[in-house]
């Protein structure tokens, strides 16, 4: 018998050995390197038996406050900006190509259709801001029939699907570009916004002296045949926050200026009273 005792690399050579069997190549691939990282990042950091029990606390508890209208380990990934990490390693876009960003919790199918230039409000929810641009292939020309999926928030800061009350179309829609590319619907100039901060997450932020903050920003997804579907944001450049997202997800190219119009501006919309935004946009998209 041996007298050789065991030391803390032979237990984590033995648990990557452990995977060896699995035919699955991706899987054992994935099983292995997980294993060689969280046992390089408990020995690094010499992890205590009580730190690692508030570990498994903090998991549970993740657990626990996630259903169907919360998903608190999405918002670990987000705020740990593996969301944003995993997206920009899957989808490495052409340069010309609109940037994808972060989807989000408050996504939500079935957005009802809506004509060009409508209202996504359906009821006040701030000043209204005209958004308008088109819809254009790497090679500049003109996408119709393109589907753009909006949603963004409203001077509550909540989503209409946070809210305990009022119409769940509220700040939604889905619009068409028309032949020529072109798009325009009418939202509300959107403001920053916290994200759930009364679980594990808003206690990791806390702790560590992080906010929950996002800046302001409208939601988009564009679908269109033959080109890759696109997730991604308008923000508002002039917004608080946007150095410092609470999930990482502002990208330069995507800042956007809301030119403040007059109320006697001939363009303003026939819907809109007073003073109003406008929002130049426009969208590349790349191939499939
Ligand atoms: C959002 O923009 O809706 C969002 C994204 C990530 C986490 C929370 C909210
Ligand atoms: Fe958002």
């Amino acid at each position: 018998m041996s007298s050789r005792r065991t030391a803390p690399a032979d237990i984590t050579a033995a648990v990557i050995a452990s995977f060896e069997r699995s035919e699955d190549e991706r899987l054992r691939t994935l099983a292995r390197s997980l294993a060689r990282h969280l046992h390089a990042f408990a020995t690094e950091v010499g992890l205590t038996q009580r730190e690692w029990e508030e570990g498994i606390r903090i998991l549970t508890e993740t657990g626990e406050i996630t259903d169907d209208r919360r998903q608190e380990f999405v918002l670990w990934s987000d705020t740990l900006g593996l969301s944003m990490l995993v997206d920009a390693l899957a989808n490495p876009l052409p340069p010309v190509a609109t940037e994808s960003t972060v989807l989000g919790p408050f996504y939500v199918t079935g957005a009802p259709q809506r004509p060009h230039g409508a209202s996504i409000a359906e009821e006040a929810a701030g000043t209204a801001a005209w958004v308008h641009g088109r819809v254009l292939g790497v090679g500049g020309e003109p996408i119709g029939g393109a589907e753009l999926d909006v949603w963004q928030n409203g001077d509550d800061r909540l989503y209409a699907v946070q809210r305990a009350e009022g119409p769940e179309d509220h700040l939604r829609g889905r619009f068409t570009s028309r032949d020529d590319g072109s798009y325009a619907f009418l939202a509300v100039r959107p403001v920053p916004y916290t994200i759930p901060a009364d679980g594990p997450v808003g206690t990791m932020l806390e702790a560590t002296g992080r906010h929950p903050w996002r800046p302001a920003h409208i939601h988009m997804i564009v679908r269109a045949s033959g080109y890759r579907t696109l997730t991604t944001h308008i923000f508002d450049r002039d917004s608080e926050y946007l150095d410092s997202d609470a999930v990482f997800a502002v990208k330069p190219s995507l800042l956007r200026e809301f030119v403040l119009r007059a109320a006697d501006d001939p363009e303003r919309p026939a819907s809109v009273d007073g003073e109003w935004f406008s929002v130049e946009n426009t969208i590349v998209l790349a191939p499939v």
